[in-house]
């Protein structure tokens, strides 16, 4: 007899980003500064992540594009591989993201995509800790997610290696 489960998550949603904190609205700040650093000269599509450190360190992170296509890497992932690099095991609390095409004035809704969550899951699983997701939505609202595994049903982990 097959059964259906459902899968919940959890989002909060902010209708415009005066309503967060002084923290969260700063580094969702940091994301969109970040977008100025993108290198996306193929998609005209720039994206900025920052990453909050238990530490107090904010890192990074923006796309970068590349002739051939599939060699370039988005923002999320550039962001945690440099936390990673600068920071090894420091504890990370929060990714802001943050998007910007070229033609538009202001910033759209912008989620990560799946090789991202992947990523984000890895390193959420590797410090035991909740990673909180702050993005972007629509019409100006500003999505908060709780932790990456909330962007990830089913997700593959090392412990689906396990024979
Ligand atoms: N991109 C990101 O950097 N993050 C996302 O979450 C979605 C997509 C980048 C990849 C590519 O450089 C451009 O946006 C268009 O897909």
């Amino acid at each position: 007899m097959s059964k259906i489960h459902q899968i919940q998550i959890q989002i909060t949603v902010f209708e415009t980003e005066n309503e967060l904190s002084k923290e969260d609205l700063f580094l969702l700040h940091e994301a969109r500064k970040a977008t100025e650093r993108a290198y996306a000269p193929y998609s005209e599509f720039s994206v900025g992540a920052a990453i909050q450190l238990q530490n107090g360190e904010v890192v990074l992170g923006s796309n970068q594009e590349n002739a051939a296509y599939p060699s370039g890497l988005c923002a999320e992932r550039t962001a945690i591989f440099s936390a990673s690099v600068q920071f090894p095991n420091e504890i990370i609390e929060t990714i802001a993201i943050a998007a910007k095409p070229k033609e538009a004035i202001d910033f759209i809704a912008i989620s990560p995509c799946g090789s991202c969550r992947q990523v984000m899951s890895e390193y959420e699983n590797k410090q035991e800790k909740s990673i909180r997701v702050i993005m972007e939505g629509e019409s100006k609202s500003i999505y908060i997610l709780s932790s990456i595994a909330d962007l990830l049903p089913l997700k593959f982990t090392k412990e689906s290696l396990k024979l």
